[in-house]
């Protein structure tokens, strides 16, 4: 710095300053908080540890150029704004800036090749074959239901509506759809995948040595029962995975035994009310004596009331023959197949008998 330096030159120099040391604060206050935000659900696999540290890296590096641009932008509004008298004043003009332009070019650049090469790394990390043998587990979508599949001990499929998976294990999810495009989605596993009519989409996660229950979401919008497409991802220690397998390959009941006389009504209003049926009745149904409110399809309060118990019957079992006025067709899945003539029999008896009362 000359003697000569003329003295604006020498102020410019001196809010340049200041507005980095501003910067510089307001950047480590904003790093600060934003690590300290708890922006994730439960974390549930391998793949998710290093999802969250690719994503406090990209806070890391994000959050300083905000803060230095908002920083330039609000201290030069304050500083060098218009006061009155100057409307017809123009400031100096300026021409270009060679260094500065190489630092802001240069600086930018090497930041998203860095971020970009890591985050590939990543990705290829996460979706890379895990060397021990991994669990291979079947997922159909369809509407508004996820079904699993496992191979059972002997060999046969054995299905599940809820997902079972033992801990510290590499699973290898292959998703398919019955219908639309629909997406497979455990928050807490965090890494998703659609799935698509006519193609297998494939999903790698190992689970963590936590057992705990956490939601299966559709993440992509298929119709008017989207959001009721939810279900529970189960993460069990590996002796329970296995006896679980066992109940299902022995096709345990979902909603309890049938027992005689008066416990047709108990039955059905657990089945009415269970998350075991393809769909949960409960999830699209209004229905008082369930507790149920649903509102996706007809209020059976309302509607059942007008209804013979054979009607009740093949609005069950093929609800698309006959659509109540106002609703739409293939919304509700066929029952007819999934549930048992014995269940079909209790839910027609026990609607007729507490619907609308
Ligand atoms: Cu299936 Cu949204």
């Amino acid at each position: 710095m000359s003697a000569e330096e003329p003295a604006s030159a020498r102020e410019g120099r001196a809010q340049v300053r200041r507005m980095l040391l501003i910067g510089v604060i307001v950047s480590a206050i904003g790093i600060a908080v934003a690590l300290a935000i708890d922006w994730f659900p439960t974390q549930a696999s391998v793949q998710g540890e290093k999802i969250d540290t690719l994503w406090d890296v990209l806070l890391i590096a994000s959050v300083p150029i905000f803060v230095l641009v908002e920083t330039v932008v609000v201290y030069s509004a304050i500083k060098f704004r218009m006061r009155p008298g100057e409307e017809l004043k123009d400031g100096p003009p300026i021409h270009g800036n060679t260094r500065l332009e190489i630092i802001w070019t240069a600086i930018p650049a090497m930041l998203l090749v860095g971020l970009c090469t890591y985050a590939y790394v990543t990705l290829t990390d996460i979706e890379k074959a895990p060397a021990a043998q991994s669990l291979p587990v079947r997922v159909v979508g369809e509407q508004f239901t996820w079904t699993f599949f496992y191979k059972g001990q002997d060999g046969k499929d054995v299905s599940s509506h809820q997902l079972y998976v033992p801990e510290n294990t590499p699973i290898d999810f292959t998703v398919e759809s019955k219908d639309v495009i629909h997406d497979f989605w455990v928050p807490a596993f965090r890494v998703k995948i659609d799935a698509v009519p006519g193609i297998d989409t494939h999903l790698r996660v190992t689970t963590k040595g936590a057992p705990g229950a956490y939601p299966v979401v559709c993440a992509e919008l298929c119709g008017l029962g989207h959001s009721t497409m939810r279900q529970t991802a189960h993460v069990v220690s590996k002796a329970d995975f296995d006896a679980q397998l066992r109940k299902l390959a022995s096709g345990a009941a979902p909603a309890g035994g049938g027992g005689g006389g008066g416990g047709a009504t108990t039955d059905a209003k657990a089945l009415f009310t269970s998350d075991a049926p393809p769909t949960p009745c409960k999830s699209c149904h209004t229905l008082a004596d369930a507790g149920a409110t649903g509102t996706v399809g007809p209020n059976l309060d309302e509607v059942v009331p007008k209804l013979t118990e054979a009607d009740i019957r093949s609005s069950i079992q093929t609800p698309n023959a006959k659509i109540t006025p106002g609703y739409q067709a293939n919304i509700m899945p066929d029952f007819g197949q999934s549930l048992s003539k014995e269940q079909i029999d209790a839910l027609v008896k026990y609607l007729k008998e507490v619907a609308g009362k």
